[in-house]
């Protein structure tokens, strides 16, 4: 009986660890330095946008889909929340917040830093990311 409780008890701890760890996880930390960040490019203008979905087309819709709804081909082979790029919640992050997930990665999210060296090019995608606001 005493070791029913015992055990009881563990499972119930390591329960609350596991779900606390994942809370954590599902808090993307992102350094104050990039939440601020200004976007230097021009997000209204017609030719960035173009530029934008192209770039978006060749490294992000395998994964994200081409409307950013987490639906790309690759998507059902991933672990991690791909998130909804057309959702409120999702849009209401700043620019360098979005700017700081592409090039920094997490798990299955690549890392883009070396692969989109161009900070205009990854600006550029930042806006067409806005482009598929609901
Ligand atoms: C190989 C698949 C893959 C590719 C390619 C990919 N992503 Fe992701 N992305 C993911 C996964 C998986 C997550 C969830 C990661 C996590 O939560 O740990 C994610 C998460 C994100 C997030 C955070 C979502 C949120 O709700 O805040 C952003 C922003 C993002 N990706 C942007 C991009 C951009 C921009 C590109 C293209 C430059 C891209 N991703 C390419 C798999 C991918």
């Amino acid at each position: 009986m005493k070791n029913l409780k015992k055990i009881m008890l563990l499972g119930i701890a390591t329960v609350s660890v596991i779900t606390f760890t994942s809370a954590v996880k599902a808090t993307w930390e992102v350094p104050a330095k990039y939440k601020t960040m200004k976007n230097p490019t021009d997000a209204k203008n017609a030719e960035n946008i173009t530029v934008g979905k192209t770039l978006y087309a060749k490294h992000c819709a395998s994964c994200h889909g081409k409307k950013g709804l987490g639906d790309g081909s690759k998507a059902p082979e991933l672990k991690g929340d791909l998130g909804d790029f057309s959702s409120a919640e999702f849009q209401k992050q700043t620019d360098g917040e979005i700017f700081y997930k592409m090039i920094d990665g997490r798990d299955d999210m690549p890392a883009f830093v070396k692969k989109i060296a161009s900070e205009e090019d990854r600006w550029l995608i930042v806006n067409f990311v806005r482009t598929l606001k609901k």
